[in-house]
């Protein structure tokens, strides 16, 4: 494709970006079909701050409209544009191409450890149907006519629960995992950090329900503690010190240790 100096418009943010005349090209290869399919490659023009959800929205919009892709805020905040770039889960919003790009030739697919419904976007189904097997809502024992709950900022179940509660269900922690490649069933990083969240919550009555979940045969002592979740986490969540803390308090409940 040859382009001449033009400019285009991004119709998500309304900016008008310019395109040099003669831009050098990226080499992109794109996976196209479900399950079953194969890599295409496009040439896009590159650009200063290039994110990968860039890239890919230029195809879109230039090349191929029929390609199949996820995203909402663009600014790190949805968690639904993860994919797997160059062989890595990762959030392709705040994704630079100049921070992956490897060898001229980069790599865009869906996220590892999920269906694929098309090209780059996956059924998130599985993910939150783990969500909840995990009992990861919160449930409380006061009505609205209670006054409400008080809990200390410096207590250090409240400081405990802070370390994984920015979590923005982007999925990147579970295509990671090796275990949930393995094993379907393991309820994941995700859920799994959800759910500590809510053990060490002074207001959430912790249930059976949710103890079966985490504590069960998909619960968290599937984890072999690999840590590929924390290294991934888009966030700088850390889910495996999520997970070792239901490891600490089952053992502790069972009076098999110190629990947290
Ligand atoms: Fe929302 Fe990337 S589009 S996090």
């Amino acid at each position: 494709m040859k382009l001449g100096r033009q400019e285009v418009q991004d119709q998500t943010n309304c900016e008008l970006a310019e395109v040099p005349e003669n831009p050098e090209m990226l080499d992109v290869r794109v996976w196209r079909g479900t399950q079953q399919g194969e890599w295409q490659h496009f040439s896009v023009p590159k650009r200063d701050n290039q994110t990968i959800l860039d890239v890919v929205t230029w195809i879109q919009r230039h090349i191929d409209p029929g390609l199949s892709y996820r995203f909402a805020c663009r600014v790190g905040m949805c968690g639904s544009c993860a994919m797997t770039v160059t062989g890595r889960p990762r959030w392709t919003c705040r994704t630079h191409v100049a921070q992956v790009l490897s060898e001229g030739v980069l790599e865009i697919g869906p996220l590892r450890n999920l269906p694929v419904i098309k090209d780059l976007a996956v059924d998130m189904a599985p993910f939150f149907e783990k969500w909840r097997d995990a009992g990861g809502h919160f449930e409380g024992a006061k009505t609205r006519h209670d006054p409400p709950a008080q809990v200390s900022p410096n207590s250090a179940n409240r400081e405990e629960a802070d370390l994984g509660i920015e979590c923005i269900n982007c999925g990147v922690c579970n295509a990671a995992c090796e275990v949930v490649r393995w094993n379907g069933r393991y309820l994941g990083p995700a859920a799994l950090n959800r759910a500590w969240t809510l053990e060490v919550d002074e207001r959430d009555q912790s249930t059976e329900t949710r103890h079966q979940g985490i504590w069960g045969e998909a619960g968290a002592f599937n984890c072999h503690s690999h840590g590929n979740c924390t290294v991934h986490c888009p966030v700088g969540l850390d889910p495996a010190r999520s997970i070792a803390g239901l490891k600490r308090r089952a053992l502790g409940r069972s009076g098999k240790g110190g629990g947290t």
